[in-house]
C-alpha cells in the first residue's frame, strides 16, 4: 500500500492526476487491454470507471455481475493505473422505472419524464434511495481494499438535469423538510407571507411544491423549494457516502462532480460533505471570454475546499456534442485551458472520456482516444499534456494565498434571480464576473467565501450582489469592516432576508451604518437607456465622464459617505453613484449603486484594490491577454503565465513578493529579465521558497 501523504488531495496518488472516465461496459475484453496499453503513452495515471454503468452491474433487481468489474480493476492495477470508482447510481436501468413507476420525477406541470435518457429519478424517492444504497453498499464492501482503488466518484453531476422533482413523493417530503426548518404551520404562513392574496394555509397537507400556477408562485415558497431540493440530492450523496466511509480506508477520498456557477446546488453545503472537490468544465468555445469564467471557475471550487487543491473531473479534449454547434477545440485551447485549471488549484486533469464511444447519445462527443485513434492531432496534444503534467509533478498540493475573496451565496443568487422582482435583467453569474474581471486582469489571487466565513483575514472582501442576507452574513461583513479589512458592496445587495421579507427602513438596512448611507429608492434601467456618470466634486478624479450605467440606479442618500462618482443626468442628476465611507475602526467601505460599463467598472475595481493596499502577483501591470496566477509548497513557488491573447507579450515577472530566483519549466531553464509568452502559449516558472511561511 502507498504511504499516505497529507499534502496531496488524493493520498495514494503523488502526482497531478492524468485520465479520464473509462467505461470498460461498452466495450469487449480485447479493446480493455488495448486500452491500457494505449495509457501508458499520455502517462494516464487515474480513470472514472463506470460512471453510468448500473445495468451492467445490476441487470435485474438484487442480481449483482462483478466479474467483468473485478478484471477491469485487476487489470488497471496491473497496468499501474489508479481507480476513481464510481456508484454507478446516477442512470437507473430500465427495470427501476419499470418496476417502480414512482421513482421517476414529474415536472412542475405534472409531466412524469420517462426512463431512456439518464438522471430520471425523483431526488426523494424512498425506492430509488433504497436501490441505490443497495448497490452501493455491495460494490464499497467488495472494492474498498482493491489497490486501484484510490478514491471514490458518487452519482455524477446531481442535478444537471433533474435538480427538482414535484411529484406526491417530493411534496410530502417537503412538508416534513418544513415542518423541520419551521417547527409549525404558524411559523412556515409568517415566513410565507401568506397574508398575501390570501395564501394562508390552515393544515400542512395543503403545503405543495410550487407547482405550475396561473401567476406568480409564492417566492419564499420558490425559494424554500430549491433549498429543499438542493438537501435532498445532498442526502442522496451523504446516504451513499457514509455507506462506503463503512468499509473503505480513510486515505481514499470521496467526491461528486460540480458544475462550476451551477444554480441548484448550494455548494458550500456540498463542498463540506465530501473529503475533496471535485469539477466538470466545458467551456463554450463561442464565447470570447471562456478564459475568464475558466479562472473564476477555478478559484470558485478552490475556495470551495477551503483552499485545498481540487480536481478537474470532467472536460473535452476537442468536440462535445450538446451545444447547437460544437466545433473542435484548438490543440493550443486544450492545452492553455487545461494548465488554466492546474494554475488555479487542480491537482488533476481528467476527461469525459477515454475512448470516444462509437454508439449512444454522446458518440460526437470527443475522448482522449479518438474514432481514428492515435494517429490524430488530439491524440498528440493528450500525449504531450500527459508529458507536461508530468514535469509538474512537484505540483501537486501546492496552495494559493489570497487576500482577497468575493463573496458568493446561493440562496441569495436563487432569491436575485426569481420572478417578481424590479428587473428580471439581473444575472447572479453575469454581476461577479463583472467585479472578477478587472482583478483577473490585473492578475490578483483571488478567492471566494460564503458571507457568513470568518472575512476577516482578507484584505479586501468584494461583495458583488448580495440580494438576500441573513443577520449572521450582515454582522459578518460588519465584523470584517471594523477589524479594517475593506468592503464594497454592489447594488441591490441586503435588501431583503433569508425568507425573502424586505428588510425594511431604508435600503440596505443592516449596512447603513457600515456604508454611510441610505436607499430610498432602487431606479432598475428600461431596456436601451444609459445614465452617465461624473467623478463628484473633492473625488480627485477630475470632471471627466466616468461612464454609463445601463441596467440599474439608485436614489443614494449619504450620512456618513462621500460621493466618488455621482450621476449625470435625470432624475438622479448629482446623486451619489458610487461612495466611500470610513469607519471610526480604521475600515474603509464602498458602495456601488449602479451597474458600471466594463471599463469605469476596471477602473473603480482597481482603484478599490489599490486603495485596501492589495499586492498583485506582479509588479508591472500583465499585458492585455495575459493571465498570471501563483502556487506554493513550503519548498517551491509555481508561476503560471497564461497568455489568451492573439499576439505574443513580454512579461517581467518580477512579483510584488519576495524576489524569486525564477527558472523556466520545461525547455531552456534560464530567465533574464523579461520573457516571451507566445500568443495562445503557457509559461510555467519555477523558483525555491525564499521565506518559511506557506499559504493557507
Ligand atoms: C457531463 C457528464 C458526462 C458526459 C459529459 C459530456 O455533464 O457528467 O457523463 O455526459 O457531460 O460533456
Amino acid at each position: 500500500m502507498t504511504s499516505h501523504d497529507a499534502r496531496y488531495v488524493i493520498p495514494r496518488l503523488h502526482a497531478l492526476g492524468f485520465g479520464g472516465d473509462w467505461n470498460p461496459e461498452q466495450w469487449t475484453p480485447e479493446v480493455w487491454d488495448e486500452d491500457l496499453a494505449l495509457t501508458q503513452q499520455p502517462g494516464v495515471n487515474l480513470v472514472t470507471v463506470r460512471v453510468l454503468s448500473w445495468a451492467f452491474l445490476e441487470p435485474t433487481p438484487g442480481v449483482h455481475d462483478f466479474g467483468w468489474l473485478d478484471t477491469v480493476l485487476d487489470k488497471c492495477l496491473a497496468a499501474g493505473v489508479s481507480v476513481d470508482l464510481a456508484t454507478a447510481t446516477a442512470s437507473p436501468p430500465p427495470w427501476l422505472g419499470h418496476q417502480w413507476p414512482q421513482t421517476l420525477p414529474v415536472t412542475d406541470e405534472g409531466v412524469r419524464l420517462a426512463y431512456g435518457a439518464r438522471q430520471q429519478y425523483c431526488p426523494s424517492s424512498p425506492v430509488f434511495l433504497e436501490r441505490a444504497l443497495l448497490l452501493t453498499e455491495a460494490v464499497s464492501a467488495r472494492y474498498a481494499d482493491h489497490d486501484a482503488v484510490v478514491m471514490w466518484h458518487v452519482g455524477n453531476e446531481y442535478g444537471a438535469h433533474t435538480p427538482t422533482c414535484y411529484c406526491d413523493v417530493s411534496a410530502e417530503a417537503f412538508r416534513a423538510w418544513l415542518a423541520r426548518r419551521y417547527g409549525s404551520l404558524d411559523a412556515l404562513n409568517e415566513a410565507w407571507s401568506t397574508a398575501f392574496w390570501s395564501q394562508r394555509f390552515s393544515d400542512w397537507d395543503e403545503v405543495i411544491p410550487p407547482r405550475r400556477t396561473p401567476y406568480f408562485p409564492n417566492p419564499t415558497q420558490q425559494l424554500d423549494f430549491t433549498t429543499f431540493s438542493s438537501d435532498a440530492m445532498l442526502r442522496l450523496f451523504t446516504a451513499e457516502r457514509d455507506v462506503i466511509r463503512r468499509h473503505s480506508p480513510p486515505d481514499k477520498p470521496i467526491t461528486t462532480n460540480f458544475m462550476r456557477f451551477f444554480p441548484h446546488a448550494d455548494y458550500w453545503q456540498w463542498a463540506d460533505a465530501e473529503d475533496l472537490v471535485s469539477d466538470d468544465w466545458y467551456p463554450d468555445l463561442d464565447d470570447a471570454r471562456s478564459h475568464v469564467e475558466g479562472a473564476a471557475g477555478a478559484d470558485l471550487m478552490r475556495s470551495l475546499g477551503g483552499g485545498q487543491p481540487w480536481l478537474l473531473m470532467e472536460q473535452a479534449v476537442s468536440a462535445i456534442n450538446w451545444r447547437g454547434v460544437n466545433p473542435p477545440k484548438t490543440t493550443a485551447e486544450y492545452r492553455r485551458w487545461s494548465l488554466q485549471q492546474v494554475a488555479h488549484g487542480a491537482d488533476a486533469v481528467l476527461h469525459f472520456q477515454w475512448r470516444a464511444a462509437i454508439g449512444g447519445a454522446e458518440k460526437w462527443h470527443s475522448g482522449m482516444l479518438p474514432h481514428a485513434g492515435p494517429r490524430t492531432r488530439s491524440w498528440r496534444a493528450v500525449v504531450d499534456l500527459g508529458a507536461e503534467l508530468a514535469a509538474l509533478r512537484e505540483v501537486a498540493g501546492a496552495r494559493t494565498s489570497a487576500s482577497v475573496a468575493i463573496v458568493l451565496d446561493w440562496p441569495s443568487w436563487w432569491a436575485l434571480e426569481l420572478d417578481s422582482r424590479p428587473s428580471t435583467g439581473l444575472s447572479m453569474v453575469g454581476i461577479l464576473k463583472e467585479w472578477y474581471e478587472p482583478l483577473w486582469r490585473r492578475g490578483y489571487s483571488i478567492d471566494f467565501a460564503h458571507p457568513e466565513s470568518d472575512l476577516s483575514g482578507y484584505a479586501l472582501v468584494l461583495v458583488p450582489q448580495l440580494y438576500a442576507v441573513t443577520d449572521a452574513g450582515a454582522k459578518s461583513l460588519i465584523s470584517a469592516a471594523e477589524g479594517g479589512t475593506t468592503v464594497a458592496v454592489g447594488y441591490f445587495s441586503g435588501a431583503v432576508d433569508e425568507r425573502d421579507r424586505v428588510r425594511a427602513g431604508g435600503y440596505p438596512a443592516p449596512w447603513q451604518d457600515l456604508l454611510g448611507l441610505w436607499v430610498e429608492e432602487y431606479r432598475p434601467i428600461v431596456g436601451g437607456s444609459t445614465i452617465g456618470l461624473r467623478p463628484s466634486e473633492g473625488s480627485g478624479l477630475g470632471a471627466r465622464p466616468q461612464g454609463t450605467a445601463s441596467v440599474w440606479s439608485e436614489h443614494v442618500h449619504l450620512t456618513g459617505a462621500v460621493a466618488v462618482l455621482e450621476y449625470a443626468h435625470g432624475e438622479l442628476a448629482g446623486q451619489p453613484a458610487v461612495t466611500r465611507h470610513d469607519l471610526a475602526s480604521g475600515g474603509r467601505t464602498w458602495y456601488v449603486s449602479a451597474d458600471l460599463d466594463a471599463a469605469s467598472m476596471d477602473a473603480l475595481i482597481l482603484r478599490i484594490a489599490d486603495d485596501a493596499g492589495v499586492e498583485p502577483i506582479l509588479r508591472s501591470a500583465p499585458p492585455e491577454g495575459l493571465e498570471v496566477t501563483i502556487r506554493e509548497t513550503p519548498e517551491k513557488r509555481f508561476l503560471f503565465l497564461l497568455n489568451h491573447g492573439q499576439t505574443a507579450v513580454a512579461v517581467d515577472p518580477t512579483t510584488t513578493g519576495d524576489p524569486a530566483e525564477w527558472r523556466r519549466i520545461g525547455a531552456d531553464p534560464s530567465v533574464d529579465g523579461t520573457l516571451d509568452v507566445p500568443a495562445g502559449d503557457v509559461v510555467i516558472l519555477v523558483a525555491n521558497q525564499e521565506r518559511t511561511s506557506v499559504a493557507r
